[in-house]
């Protein structure tokens, strides 16, 4: 079954509005995490499916789905077998079609991911490559190279690996002795694509097509920024993790290359050809200015703010931070971003519970110093009502509307990303916010699934967080997110126009629209603004704003 001919392009009421994603709020779902429908611990897409109803009584305008792709799980779905299927543990097409149309019947848009920087190295076409022998067409797919050093021993430069490690894994040819090695800037078991290889760049256009075909609303672009790598693959000397800075004026020969914006450019062609307002958001841990050069208005719609998210409870940087993003993104026309958590950093409910900077992407174990769960959760809350407040679109990591922590104590041997192995037990990495969801607050994983053996396993504390157990809770962290985004909506937040009013050091005040709001970062109580309501409030609010707490105000 071809879908072209199957699946309805998406129904009026969406296809209506062209800037949707302007002002669009996003939910994330992992979908290994989120709810499982065949008891196996691993969630699935009939589970999400059966989920969505939570989504739209959320209130959120799109859901991205990471990968649910054919996968060893390498690394978590993002080491892609296959790009134009479904990976049996988590249901087939069919099910895929269905998630689709209910969630357009729901009024919900759903955004993909497309990982194009790297496969699998179970992908058929690198299984071909390995069977080849230097040279070969089948090689000029990826970046093989000899060695350096006398029997071609060391790799060929001196990249190394996001998750640790040399950038450069050395195969055996097929007469059996070792032979050449292949660019990886992630796991051994995600070889890089070689981009300046057209077959590539079809291949790609074919994968977009197929999903665009099937009805998607757009594609979440991972590692975006590193598909094209600078002439020679030259050493680099500096570090290259985090968010990546030019050094004397020179971008890293791994990132963000000059090239990178033809490929874009070639891709939002291809989805202007489609109905419907389908959007590429980019995944770049780039600084804002950079950044937004990947979303002028003939290459992607949007980019994730990183720096935002990397931005701890201070007022000052936060003021920086939303004036810089503001300032980079207005110059090209594109809509800023938001976001506070994903699968890939510790979830903002632990951050904003340690006094100081914390490192996102490291891990805590349970012999770590821990967070202190009450104050994460008020700060977090009162973010996340901060974030919802501000012009443009908004990023949600599924659980975070639960005031989810992170799992801070996961045992080390059910550790599964692959920075934990490689960084010989050093970095304990990203399992704890990909922890499966709570939905009851009774049941064998909290109603994520028919059996307690979750793919990760969950705490026992996870009951009173579950979805069930806050809904009918008007103190809830669900509840104050349905609320937010309820008269986010109303309000027009998305298209206003932030203007910042003069305020007490360490307070946050401006407004858009005809939205006053104000938070708190000091230690003390500040009065509130007389003729002023309150329409809500991350906390209990008396006469005054009291310390870790943001509130949204209109004039009486
Ligand atoms: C992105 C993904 C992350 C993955 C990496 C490699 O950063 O968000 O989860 O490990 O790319 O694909």
């Amino acid at each position: 079954m071809t879908s072209a001919d199957t699946t309805p392009p998406a129904p009026a009421h969406l296809a209506a509005d062209d800037d949707w994603w302007r002002t669009a709020v996003i939910y994330q779902i992992y979908p290994r995490s989120f709810a499982d429908s065949d008891g196996d611990g691993t969630g699935d897409l009939p589970g999400i499916t059966a989920r969505l109803d939570h989504l739209a009584d959320l209130g959120v305008d799109a859901l991205w789905l990471s990968p649910f792709y054919p996968s060893p799980q390498r690394d978590g779905g993002y080491d892609v077998a296959d790009y134009r299927a479904v990976d049996p543990r988590y249901g087939t097409l069919a099910d895929f079609d269905a998630l689709l149309a209910r969630a357009h019947t729901l009024g919900i848009r759903v955004v993909v991911d497309l990982v194009p920087n790297h496969c699998s190295s179970e992908h058929t076409a690198f299984r071909a490559a390995l069977a080849t022998a230097p040279g070969s067409p089948e090689r000029d797919l990826f970046h093989f190279r000899d060695g350096r050093g006398p029997d071609g021993g060391l790799p060929p430069n001196d990249w190394t690996s996001m998750f640790e490690g040399p950038a450069w894994t050395r195969v055996t040819e097929a007469d059996g002795r070792p032979g050449q090695w292949y660019l990886h800037l992630f796991d051994p078991g995600q070889p890089d694509w070689n981009w300046d290889n057209p077959a590539v760049r079809a291949d790609f256009e074919t994968t977009l097509r197929f999903w665009l075909d099937r009805g998607v609303d757009g594609f979440r672009v991972d590692v975006c920024d590193a598909l094209v790598k600078a002439d020679g693959l030259p050493d680099w000397p500096h570090p290259t993790h985090g968010v990546i800075e030019p050094v004397d004026g020179v971008m890293p020969p791994m990132w963000d290359q000059e090239g990178i914006h033809d490929i874009f450019r070639a891709w939002r062609k291809l989805l202007d050809s489609y109905d419907g307002h389908r959007i590429l958001c980019a995944e770049a841990w780039l600084p804002p200015e950079r950044a937004a050069r990947i979303i002028r208005p003939d290459e992607m719609h949007q980019a994730f703010n990183f720096r935002f998210l990397e931005t701890p409870w201070e007022p000052d940087a936060l003021r920086a931070v939303i004036d810089e993003s503001l300032t980079a993104n207005d110059e090209v026309g594109a809509p800023t971003t938001w976001v506070l958590s994903n699968h890939d950093v510790m979830r903002h409910a632990s951050r904003f519970g340690y006094d100081g900077p914390v490192a996102l992407e490291h891990g805590v174990g349970a012999d770590d110093p821990q967070p202190d769960r009450a104050a994460g959760l008020r700060r977090a809350r009162a973010a996340t009502a901060l974030m919802l407040a501000l012009p443009g679109s908004a990023y949600l990591y599924q659980g975070e509307e639960l005031g989810l922590p992170e799992v801070t104590d996961l045992p080390d041997a059910a550790r599964q990303d692959p920075v934990w192995e490689r960084s010989g037990h050093r970095i304990r990495g990203r399992d704890g916010c990909r922890v499966p969801l709570p939905w009851t607050s009774q049941g064998p994983s909290f109603g994520f699934s028919d059996t307690p053996d979750t793919w990760l396993p969950q705490p026992s504390y996870y009951g009173p967080y579950a979805a069930e157990s806050q809904r009918d809770d008007p103190d809830s962290t669900l509840h104050l997110y349905r609320g937010l985004l309820r008269l986010r909506r109303h309000h027009r937040l998305g298209t206003g126009e932030l203007r910042w009013l003069s305020s007490p050091d360490g307070v946050l005040h401006f407004t858009n629209g005809a939205i006053e709001v104000m938070t708190n970062l000091t230690s003390q109580p500040v009065p509130l603004p007389p003729s002023r309501h309150v329409v809500i409030a991350s906390a209990a609010v008396t006469d005054h704003v009291a310390p870790d707490t943001t509130v949204w105000l209109v004039r009486d």
